[in-house]
């Protein structure tokens, strides 16, 4: 298939507002990110470009929050997160940003052509005016009473319960977040853009890909869900939407007599894709009209459902209306990512942040690209949990993939020190491999062009499950006495995989593919040599080899769900889902050996308040324990109680006394425990399972 070999790829901006956590990394930025990489590895021409949001009202609350300016906190954020997406190997070409001069002018500019050309009608309107903070309030800045659900903090925009899209106008008793007071209506006069006149073309673009009589974009690969979300915006009647706001923060309009107005910003982010494009097209010696103006480079956006209205109908619109130029050949739009049970959340922190996964987990970056890519949420939301992660990392990265390198390397060292081996005759499971090898580089190639980035992964990983299978059944270390031949061509073959999966994956797993490149001495191909069987000739010399990955531990994971259970909800389930901690096989559960036991002594121990020494019968012998329940109780109370105690735990010293064994116990709170008893006499010594 002739594809094209120029494209312009953007990536959401993010907001400056707050730091990345995962949510945003799988939603947007990693399949952005593979995509790009792919074609690069294809040898085709892409300009990936992204930045900071750096106006409206989610900065202008914040800054508020933080007690500091606008442009402080998006100075803050926008390093912050610049420095996250370069750690975690996010390859834009750009990472730019909506406060730099040079967008203002070009958003300016943008709006300025589209005024002249009689786009925009001007209108007066009536909106809140916060009177003791003397502004007018964006949407976000009036709270009051959802009148669908009659939730009482809804926003001016959205109602955070039950979603609805709201209009400051339609809360029932407004309040200003600025003052708390209630805000009067006072009129203004806005640029409003009348969408409901672009229905009919809009219609025929998206779900057909006909626009102006030319087939333009890449049909059969828009997601339904977008198409699906853009027509229900459509059939539900597009309404004019105003293009500047009552505002001290933003892109201010550039027309005379409009001091304190600034243009909305969901005109000037994306415009930021325009201006990001410039930017860098100056520093690198291009025209940007290359990218945007010129129907052969081919534009896809990545987004979050929450951005689609924006990126396939008002921005289009606007682009349309200027003219010129190219409307994107798709926008591939996520889900949603959950975090173990319940909906990410910046105000609630209820997130993993990037920038701190990239600090508790130094030189991991691939296997969280690993997971994430597992789950990505690209047909419906789907969930993240620390301990799936961990199953991954553990039981297909380091088990599947690490273990069949690993092997290779090893065995090739071994029995050849370390040089390439010349194959013989093929036998029939040879040549299955070699078919296998071929067919799955283009099936994950076709897999990253129409979006489908998940069993892309998988596919590839199909790879090394292969080479897994392969010396399993080849079992070369059996033949090496009886037939080095023999084994010569399973280890060359071998070799020869393991450098395809390099080339192959190298979009998916960029460091573990260069990892890999360096120990078989051998440089990054282009990804359609990937399927050859014979990139290493015989005599080739293969570097020393380390491991590509390394299990993560139970502690590692503990550590993450406590931090989680620290946040402000974290205790709760949320309504929804119990945070767990990671899953044990039944084997690890048999190995508790859990008695019912008779308190029978129980006395405070000295200098510990919270302790208290017990006596407790098992049966056939009587154990001392040193239980943290002082606090709670008295030793009178817990004499004669039949509780549950763990038999076989190691004993351990605690404030000088032997404590043998554990009381199991119920814990709310602190302080606030509970002894699982069992009520019957009979029991005693008998194991609880
Ligand atoms: O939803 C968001 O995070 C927006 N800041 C995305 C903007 S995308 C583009 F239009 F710039
Ligand atoms: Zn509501």
């Amino acid at each position: 298939m002739k594809h094209a070999k120029k494209h312009l790829v953007t990536a959401a901006l993010p907001y400056a507002n707050g730091p990345l956590h995962i949510g945003h990394i799988a939603g947007a930025y990693l399949p952005a990110d593979i995509y790009v990489r792919h074609l690069r590895n294809c040898g085709e021409e892409v300009l990936f470009i992204c930045g900071s949001d750096e106006h409206g009202a989610a900065i202008t609350l914040r800054a508020k929050k933080e007690g500091i300016t606008p442009q402080e906190i998006v100075d803050k954020y926008h390093q912050i997160n610049k420095k996250a997406f370069e750690e975690f190997g996010i390859s834009f070409d750009i990472f730019d940003r909506t406060s730099a001069a040079h967008h203002h002018q070009t958003a300016q500019y943008f709006f300025k052509v589209l005024n002249d050309k009689g786009v925009f009608e001007k209108k007066a309107s009536e909106q809140y005016y916060d009177e003791e903070h003397q502004q007018f309030l964006a949407d976000r800045y009036v709270q009051g009473t959802c009148p669908k659900c009659g939730y009482e903090q809804a926003y001016g925009d959205q109602c955070e319960r039950c979603g609805s899209s709201l209009s400051p106008l339609d809360l029932i008793n407004p309040l200003s977040t600025l003052s708390g007071n209630p805000p009067v209506l006072r009129a203004t006069e806005h640029w409003y853009l009348p969408m409901e006149k672009d229905s009919e073309w809009l219609e025929d673009w998206i779900t057909k890909g006909n626009l102006r009589g030319e087939y333009h974009h890449d049909s059969d690969n828009w997601r339904k869900q977008v198409i699906g979300q853009c027509m229900s915006w459509i059939n539900a009647g597009l309404e004019p939407r105003a293009m500047t706001r009552d505002l001290d923060w933003g892109v201010p309009v550039p027309l005379k007599n409009t001091a304190g107005k600034v243009l909305y910003v969901w005109l000037d982010a994306p415009i930021g894709y325009i201006s990001a494009t410039q930017e860098w097209c100056r520093n690198n010696g291009k025209n940007w009209k290359d990218y945007w103006q010129n129907t052969s480079c081919k534009l896809v956006h990545f987004i979050a459902k929450d951005n689609i209205v924006f990126h396939c109908i008002i921005f289009p619109i606007l682009l349309e209306k200027h003219g010129n130029f190219n409307l994107p050949v798709n926008v591939a739009a996520n889900e949603f990512l959950n975090l173990e049970g319940d909906k990410i959340s910046t105000s609630r922190e209820w997130a993993v942040w990037l920038h701190e996964y990239l600090l508790d987990f130094p030189h991991r970056e691939d296997e969280l690209r690993y997971v994430l890519t597992s789950i990505a949420p690209e047909t419906k939301d789907s969930e993240f949990t620390w301990s799936d992660y961990q199953a991954r990392v553990n039981n297909e990265l380091v088990a599947i993939l690490g273990n069949f390198v690993n092997r290779t390397l090893v065995l090739t060292h071994k029995y050849f020190e370390g040089r390439v081996p010349p194959h013989g005759v093929l036998t029939e499971v040879d040549q299955n491999l070699v078919s296998e090898m071929e067919e799955i580089p283009m099936k994950v190639d076709r897999l990253i062009r129409s979006h489908k980035y998940r069993e892309a992964q998988f596919e590839w990983m199909k790879l090394a499950r292969l080479g897994n299978k392969y010396l399993a059944d080849t079992e070369p270390w059996k033949l090496i006495k009886s037939d080095k031949e023999r084994v010569e061509t399973i280890l060359n073959l071998s070799v020869q995989l393991v450098v395809n999966i390099a080339i192959a994956g190298s979009a998916f797993l960029p460091r573990t593919c260069d990892k890999i490149f360096e120990m078989m001495n051998w440089n990054a191909e282009p990804f359609d040599s990937a399927g050859k069987p014979n990139h290493l000739k015989p005599g080739h010399i293969i570097h020393d080899h380390s491991l590509l990955f390394t299990k993560v531990d139970d502690e590692d994971i503990l550590k993450q769900i406590e931090k989680l259970k620290k946040k402000p909800d974290g205790n709760k389930s949320i309504g929804k889902k119990e945070v767990f901690l990671p899953e044990i096989s039944f084997d690890d559960f048999t190995r508790l050996d859990i008695r019912v036991g008779e308190v029978i002594e129980a006395e405070p121990i000295k200098g510990a308040d919270k302790l208290l020494k017990l006596r407790v019968d098992i049966g056939s012998e009587v154990r001392t324990v040193a239980s943290g329940i002082a606090q709670q109780y008295s030793p009178e109370e817990v004499i004669g109680k039949n509780v549950a105690i763990l038999v076989n735990l190691a004993p351990r010293k605690i404030r000088g006394v032997k404590s043998e064994g554990m009381i199991l116990m119920a814990e709310k709170a602190p302080n606030n425990l509970s002894f699982i008893e069992v009520k019957s006499n009979d029991f005693k010594g008998s194991r609880i399972k």
